[in-house]
């Protein structure tokens, strides 16, 4: 994964002073660093029967898309409020300070279907975790999780409820 780190930059201060943002637009802009990733994404899951990839807006639709077409799965955008046409269901989450939402087609997966998600970022695990429950409420039965990025010391992991594996390619402490 050594190459892969090399593709992700530290920005400071982004998008307020104190966070030091990952930012992935080298490695989007890097065709073989690219494979590598959607490679390394896809690894775990190949043989486990998933039929669909809910990636997370925005970066995770990038990676899910991609991810969708390597294990030969459909693709599924979970968005962020009043964006999907058709009828939603949403979840509510907290954040630390106030709350957020995040939509989905309410025949955007069937009752049983294998789905994976998939995001750039774990963070908090709050945008994850709510992501993983609109898919119980809509009966799919989760594969598990696949993020790109873990930020370690803001400790996502623990806010993911299900026994369903969460990998991340790159752990950062
Ligand atoms: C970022 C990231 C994840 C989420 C992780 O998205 O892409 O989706 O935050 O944070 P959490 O683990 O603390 O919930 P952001 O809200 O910045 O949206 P964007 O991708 O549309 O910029």
């Amino acid at each position: 994964m050594h190459a892969l780190n090399a593709l992700i930059r530290d920005i400071p201060d982004f998008p307020k002073p104190g966070i030091v943002f990952k930012d992935i637009t080298p490695l989007l802009a890097d065709a073989a660093g690219m494979t590598q990733c959607i490679e390394a994404l896809a690894e775990p899951w190949r043989g486990k029967r998933v039929q669909a990839v809910c990636g997370i807006e925005a970066r995770g639709f990038i990676f899910g898309a991609a991810l969708a077409q390597a294990l030969g799965a459909g693709f599924v955008p979970v968005r962020k409020p009043g964006k999907l046409p058709a009828d939603t269901v949403g979840v509510d989450y907290a954040l630390e300070y106030g709350s957020d939402r995040l939509e989905v087609h309410r025949d955007a997966v069937r009752p049983g279907e294998r789905v994976l998600l998939v995001d750039d970022v774990l963070a908090t695990g709050g945008t994850l975790e709510a992501s993983a429950e609109l898919m119980r409420s809509l009966g799919a039965e989760l594969c598990g999780a696949s993020v790109v990025i873990e930020l370690a010391m803001l400790q996502g992991r623990e806010r993911w409820a299900s026994d369903a594996p969460l990998h991340s390619l790159l752990r950062y402490d």
